[in-house]
């Protein structure tokens, strides 16, 4: 009774730290096996995010190769330094200390973000930005008060108001509500992946080893039936 009090005061903390946002959070809904989205994703990530965040622990060949392209597109179309060799890792060129200095914080790296926040949660943070005057960039984020980032999808959502029940409401952007959400889950599923590049492949390989296993029983079965069949 003692000890399973004690693990219980231990959880304390876990709990604490899990329940610290309140805001909820939408689901990103993301499938791992579209290939398309996930090469919208990088398209989306390489254009628009790159230039601040690195995902410096995926090598530019290694992302080719699971997101079918060839290298040569690649090259062509993703890979902006053009010192940079298909088997680099994804860094990027923002300076550390002029980033902390103009955004209040340094763009963090992005490879494993979907395994600290969840897919989830991210989905929500960039759909999350909203009009605030008193904030250097003009905008807060409802998963991430005084956020450093600035909303750098405004050209496709819009800038969202708050209303007074809480929801929000962009206009001005080029794209539709729906089409901006397609857009926010191609990246949630590219970071989704980056963060996790052998999920695919194991559950592929899963599969497999099912089907071994399936096939082993039958011929232990009929092996063990074999064995018995004078003993009876
Ligand atoms: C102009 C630079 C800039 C660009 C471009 C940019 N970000 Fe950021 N981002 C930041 C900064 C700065 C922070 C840190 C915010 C803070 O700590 O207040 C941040 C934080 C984040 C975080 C939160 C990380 C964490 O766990 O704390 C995520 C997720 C993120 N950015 C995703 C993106 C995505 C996706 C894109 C592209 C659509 C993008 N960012 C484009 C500057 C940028």
């Amino acid at each position: 009774m003692k000890k399973l009090l004690i693990a219980l005061v231990a959880l304390v903390p876990t709990l604490a730290f899990a329940s610290g946002s309140s805001v909820h959070l939408e689901s990103a809904n993301i499938d791992l096996n579209d290939t398309e989205s996930l090469q919208r994703g990088l398209d989306l990530f390489q254009n628009n995010c790159s230039g601040c965040h690195s995902t410096q622990y995926q090598r530019y060949s290694r992302v080719a190769d699971d997101l079918g392209i060839s290298l040569d597109d690649m090259r062509e179309k993703f890979m902006f330094d053009k010192d940079a060799k298909p088997g680099d890792l994804m860094e990027n060129a923002i300076p550390e200390d002029s980033a902390a200095q103009w955004f209040g914080a340094t763009p963090p790296d992005l490879t494993l973000v979907a395994r600290v926040r969840g897919e989830d949660w991210i989905y929500t943070y960039l759909k999350g930005f909203y009009k605030d005057e008193n904030r250097p960039f003009g905008v807060n984020n409802i998963v991430f008060p005084s956020v450093g980032m600035p909303h750098v999808l405004e050209h496709l959502q819009g800038i969202p108001v708050k209303q007074d029940d809480g929801t929000l409401v962009a206009t001005g952007g080029s794209l539709n509500a729906e089409e901006y959400d397609q857009v926010v889950r191609d990246i949630t599923g590219f970071l989704v992946y980056s963060g996790d590049p052998v999920k695919l492949e194991r559950e592929r390989l899963g599969w497999w080893v099912m089907g071994f296993l399936f096939i082993f029983f039958v011929l232990a079965y009929l092996l063990k039936k074999e064995y018995w069949r004078d003993v009876h």
